[in-house]
């Protein structure tokens, strides 16, 4: 195994997009930010200097960090945030890990447009679970916004109100040639007539689901979150933030040109961004290729439409394990999350900050806990020191009302309480976590993303979730594994892993609005017995609050 070693450096850059030019937050002056390239069993040595304005902490999005919450990231969950003009030197191994990770920042918004590809291949001499591809390609899709994004979205955070939705898309920070001003830069990939390809798709959008196609090619699904799939045939992917897809494509079609794009799932009845970026897929011996071929207009592919969320459910659920998995049976904490936006009544109505109906602020919440961060210390470093005051352990494990999440919705669950409030685990336990939209203000997707675990993804439906017939029906053969699962709108998803990973790790919804309303929480594996099962001592350089 190597060591790898890099500088990021977190930097304001002249970005230029879509005529105008914006100062971006970026890594090393890129946007998006590098790609990071490892084997299974490889350590990362990640140096983060801060020279931007902001507070500023990175997270590796899947990577398990077995005892090493140190490395995670999220800002006041497991350390303080690196301060301008300071840095911190990130470490962590790989250990059993293949496939497709991203890495992003995980403080304030700044994942906006700090972000960029992990891609872990497998051991030195060790094969894929399919046959090799000749290429392997990235394709980070992302959002833009005309203005300086710190500027929209910290605005959001004052009112309180969703941030405006981005101007465009991207792949790889592309908007490519629908929009203005993009079609020189549109990315293209050239391919020779009949390989394979691999394509490593990352949601890494701020607020956004999408569906993503190529044009009259099939993708196989052959790995979601760096675990293998059963391979299937689609047309189409739908991916939420935070989810990985590494897709197969055999250029088998005439040889031309064909766009790769992708717009917006969006199931709220809300406004959104209703813009599609592209790229090219160019064979190489298509006729004319050079210049002049690039103003024949390529192929379009059909995407499902804006709001097809049976479309979106339906590819979600034919992913499975490629064989019987080892799914716990016995579950120790049987846990009922409801997941969903509230609303917090103002003082003051006409206040700037309520934005929210009948001048209120919206707040996102788990069982009615608003999520509040920390500001003293972060909670792995006051866990670690012993340092009370700083959060609870009392995070209910069901909701406090019940209701009928789906029609009738009770008053109880508008008025969220904003608490730290974490969930302890014992080494080991064996959970199931069944979510449930609320549908309080609007009905939607929260694309749920847990660190430190992965987890089966063994059941799904629309509806209140029913404890006495639902489970009967859930896969326990092969459920695909996941570090973030789509709670489908009006409806409910169940999950199981083992929390073998000790530390504090954070439970939230992936769309960054979402986030900043509360809606997270976060479990306290304790240790187990002995150094292999407890939390390693924190680094020298670890920031302090
Ligand atoms: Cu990809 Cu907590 O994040």
């Amino acid at each position: 195994a190597e060591t790898h070693y890099h500088e990021f450096v977190i930097q304001a850059k002249p970005v230029r997009r879509l005529c105008r030019t914006h100062n971006t937050i970026t890594v090393n002056g890129l946007f998006p930010g590098p790609t990071l390239e490892v084997r299974d069993g490889d350590s990362l040595v990640i140096k983060a200097i801060n020279n931007a304005r902001y507070n500023v902490t990175l997270h590796w999005h899947g990577v398990r960090q077995l005892r090493n919450p140190w490395a995670d990231g999220p800002d006041r969950v497991t350390q303080c945030p690196i301060r301008p003009g300071r840095s911190y030197t990130y470490r962590f191994t790989i250990e059993n890990q293949e496939g497709t990770l991203w890495w992003h920042a995980h403080s304030s918004w700044l994942r906006a447009t700090v972000y960029g590809a992990l891609i872990i291949h497998p051991k030195l001499g060790s094969p894929y679970s399919f046959p090799m591809p000749r290429r392997e390609i990235p394709i980070l899709l992302g959002e833009w916004w005309d203005r300086n994004p710190m500027d929209v979205l910290r605005l959001a955070d004052f009112t309180g109100a969703a941030p405006n939705v981005s101007d465009a898309y991207t792949i790889n920070g592309q908007p490519g040639d629908l929009y203005r001003c993009s079609k020189q830069e549109t990315v293209r990939f050239p391919v020779d007539p009949g390989e394979t390809i691999l394509l490593r798709v990352i949601n890494s959008g701020l607020n956004q689901e999408f569906f993503f196609a190529v044009a009259n090619h099939i993708l196989t699904v052959v790995s979601v979150d760096a675990d293998f799939t059963k391979p299937f045939a689609t047309s189409f992917i739908m991916i939420a933030p935070g989810q990985t897809t590494d897709v197969l494509l055999t250029a088998d079609q005439t040889p031309g040109h064909y766009y790769m794009a992708a717009h917006a799932y969006n199931s709220a009845n809300a406004p959104f961004d209703n813009t599609t970026t592209t790229a090219i897929l160019e064979y190489k011996s298509a006729p004319c290729n050079a210049n002049k071929g690039r103003s024949s207009t390529p192929i379009f592919p059909q995407l499902p439409g804006f709001n097809d969320t049976n479309s979106a459910i339906a590819f979600t659920s034919s992913l499975r394990s490629p064989s019987k998995v080892n799914v716990p049976l016995q579950i120790d904490e049987n846990l009922f999350f409801t997941v969903g936006l509230g609303l917090i009544n103002c003082t003051n109505p006409n206040s700037p900050r309520c934005q929210g109906p009948n001048g209120t602020r919206f707040a996102a919440s788990i069982n009615n806990v608003s999520f509040v961060l920390p500001t003293r210390n972060s909670l792995m470093q006051a866990y670690y020191q012993g340092q009370p005051g700083v959060f609870t352990t009392d995070f209910p494990p069901v909701p406090p009302v019940k209701f009928d999440y789906t029609g009738n919705v009770s008053r109880g669950l508008w008025q969220p309480v904003k608490a730290t409030k974490l969930y302890k685990l014992k080494f080991g336990a064996k959970v199931q976590i069944v979510f449930q939209d609320t549908s309080i203000v609007t009905v939607e997707n929260h694309p749920m993303h847990l660190h430190g675990h992965h987890f089966a993804v063994v059941g799904s439906g629309f509806g209140n979730f029913n404890p006495q017939t639902d489970p009967a029906k859930f896969n326990l053969i092969d459920p695909p594994y996941r570090n973030t699962i789509g709670n489908p709108p009006g409806g409910w998803v169940a999950i199981r892993l083992v929390a073998d990973n000790p530390g504090i790790w954070l439970l939230h919804c992936h769309l960054d609005s979402h986030l900043n309303w509360g809606l997270a929480m976060a479990f306290l594996v304790e240790n187990g017995v002995g150094e292999l099962q407890s939390v390693q001592p924190p680094p020298l350089d670890l920031p302090q609050c």
